[in-house]
């Protein structure tokens, strides 16, 4: 059985999605750890929930970010999973942590390939329609490299963006295509091993 590990930092909606197929026997994979870089994130308490062994590893103030890096990936080593999975993992991975898990970190966006890498992707898709510039927006899982929501991607969805609908509306839309493609993309990454 292959084991993955999930980073979180937030709500956990997407870590709730993997909980839910694994329990549902959809995916065939076991959850071996939750990291959270915020000790009250909600996905805490998913996870705990779930029975599933949670870490909570905060961006110590004024630390020494490679340090940190080195730190993160010994612990989620020691778990030994075959896929890391960034489900809502709000800090920036740098060379110390994804030399340690080559090609196999990967992470989901709110946006398509190239569009609005970095925060509030949805807030300012949303803002871009309205001025015109776009008519859709995206959902993608992409593999994890230096530069921040970029690297290939692994599935990608549009999500279209209507007229009438506040920023609210569309970030619920666009929740519910991450809960089904963060779940597709671990299973096609996974499905043979
Ligand atoms: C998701 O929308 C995810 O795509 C986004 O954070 C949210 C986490 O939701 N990630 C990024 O913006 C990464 N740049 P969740 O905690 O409910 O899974």
């Amino acid at each position: 059985m292959s084991r993955i590990a999930v980073l979180i930092s937030g709500n956990g909606s997407n870590l709730q999605a993997l909980i839910d197929s694994v329990e549902a026997g959809d995916l065939a994979t076991e959850i071996a750890v939750v990291v959270s870089s915020q000790a009250d994130a909600f996905g805490v308490q998913r996870a705990q929930r779930a029975g599933i062994p949670v870490k909570v590893m905060p961006l110590p103030d004024g630390d020494d970010r490679d340090r940190f890096d080195r730190e993160l990936a010994d612990v989620v080593a020691s778990y030994q999973p075959d896929l890391v999975v960034l489900a809502g993992w709000m800090l920036i991975l740098g060379a110390e942590f994804l030399d340690r898990f080559p090609d196999d970190v990967i992470n989901l966006h709110p946006a398509m390939p190239g569009a609005f890498p970095g925060t509030d992707a949805i807030k300012r898709a949303h803002a871009a329609f309205h001025r015109g510039e776009i008519k859709r927006t995206g959902v993608m899982v992409h593999r994890v490299v230096a530069e921040v929501d970029a690297g290939p991607a692994v599935v990608a969805e549009p999500v279209p963006i209507f007229q009438d609908e506040s920023v609210a509306d569309l970030e619920e839309r666009v929740h519910l295509v991450e809960h089904n493609l963060i779940v597709a993309a671990v299973d096609l990454l996974l499905g043979d091993s």
